[in-house]
């Protein structure tokens, strides 16, 4: 009987190692579980007495994990082979609940574990001193404006200090795991350098309801050193915040979503779907046109791409109007196309 059972033990040990084995193969084709729980810089009870250290451990271990794994389990498909990063994923997260929440949670706890510390740097210096005297008046101002927000947040959510695309630095409270990268927050839109959770989980174990004694006690573990580097950063990192605006050039999203899928069908000699939305094709490329093109993307080439594209849209509309022949079409939809990737090369998206 002991000898059976050593059997099948070892036999069920053979089964769950291949299981192993062939997940781990899976994975590695598909691209999936790109995204990885980030290591703690100090222990789970190293920013007591002000947060202790089973919240801690629960937040971390328990709550940014299952956001991880159902990144992750969001991605495996839709983005297989892709490897984009959590930033693109979340400046066009349109339409997509799964990552906005999932991939917001992921991103906006491993902002937040990074800007704590036992032995913190107890005020910001330098360039971001300067803005946060500049916008909030003094640091203290700007804690008071953060803690009020975090206290009005209905339900769950975040505060957040960052940078807007016009270069200067501004508060927001955003519901569930929303933050400024996402297109969910109207004209606030920017880069994060600070988020300070407050759903109940980051604080209920030790502060129950009083959700503003939390707010006051995490400023003496907020680092302002790795504030500041958030600040450069984001400052330094010009494409992202140029794909955060042409992400909210709503007039440029909605020519792309109208015009994109003619061109594979097009390209391949079918003109069906051409014919079907030309029209439409043909009024986005109007409204772009006349759109407010995005400070930072403003300039000559950008302008006259955008005339362009009207031109040969409205000259398609009419050729295809008239049942002209398909190899007039085509000559002008290859007008159309090179004007359009001329333009998408220059935005760099
Ligand atoms: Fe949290």
């Amino acid at each position: 009987m002991d000898v059976k059972i050593k059997i099948i033990n070892r036999l069920n040990m053979q089964i769950l190692k291949f299981n192993f084995l062939l997940v781990t193969l899976i994975m590695a084709n598909t691209g999936s579980a790109q995204f990885v729980l980030p290591e703690l810089k100090y222990a789970y009870d190293a920013l007591e007495p002000h947060i202790d250290a089973m919240t801690m451990e629960i937040h971390h271990s328990k709550h940014h994990k299952a956001y991880l794994d159902n990144l992750n389990k969001a991605t495996s498909l839709a983005d297989a082979g892709k490897q984009r990063s959590i930033e693109d994923m979340l400046i066009s997260v349109e339409n997509n609940k799964s990552v906005e929440n999932n991939g917001g949670g992921h991103y906006n706890h491993t902002l937040f574990w990074n800007i704590l510390s036992p032995t913190p740097k107890i005020a910001p210096e330098g360039e971001l001193a300067n803005e946060i005297n500049k916008s909030f008046t003094s640091l203290d101002n700007l804690k008071k404006t953060m803690n009020d927000e975090g206290l009005k947040r209905f339900g769950s959510g975040w505060v957040w200090l960052f940078i807007n695309t016009s270069g200067q630095l501004e508060v927001a409270s955003l519901p569930n795991q929303d933050n400024p990268l996402m297109d969910v927050a109207g004209s606030k839109r920017g880069i994060p350098i600070l988020g300070i959770d407050v759903w109940e989980h980051a604080y209920y174990l030790k502060y129950q309801n009083k959700r503003g004694d939390f707010l006051t006690a995490i400023w003496n573990v907020v680092d302002w050193a790795a504030v500041e580097k958030n600040y450069t950063d984001a400052k330094a990192n010009k494409l992202l915040m140029k794909k955060i605006e042409l992400d909210g050039w709503t007039a440029f999203r909605e020519f792309k979503k109208t015009y994109t899928p003619v061109i594979f069908p097009t390209q391949a000699g079918q003109y069906d779907e051409l014919k079907y939305r030309i029209n439409d094709v043909a009024l986005k490329a109007e409204a772009l046109s006349k759109s407010n093109i995005p400070a930072s993307l403003q300039n000559s080439t950008v302008r006259s791409r955008l005339s362009a594209i009207k031109k040969e849209s409205s000259k398609l509309q009419e050729l295809i109007e008239k049942k002209k022949k398909e190899d007039q079409i085509k000559k002008t939809f290859d007008e159309l196309q090179r004007e359009y990737e001329e333009l998408v090369k220059f935005l760099a998206v």
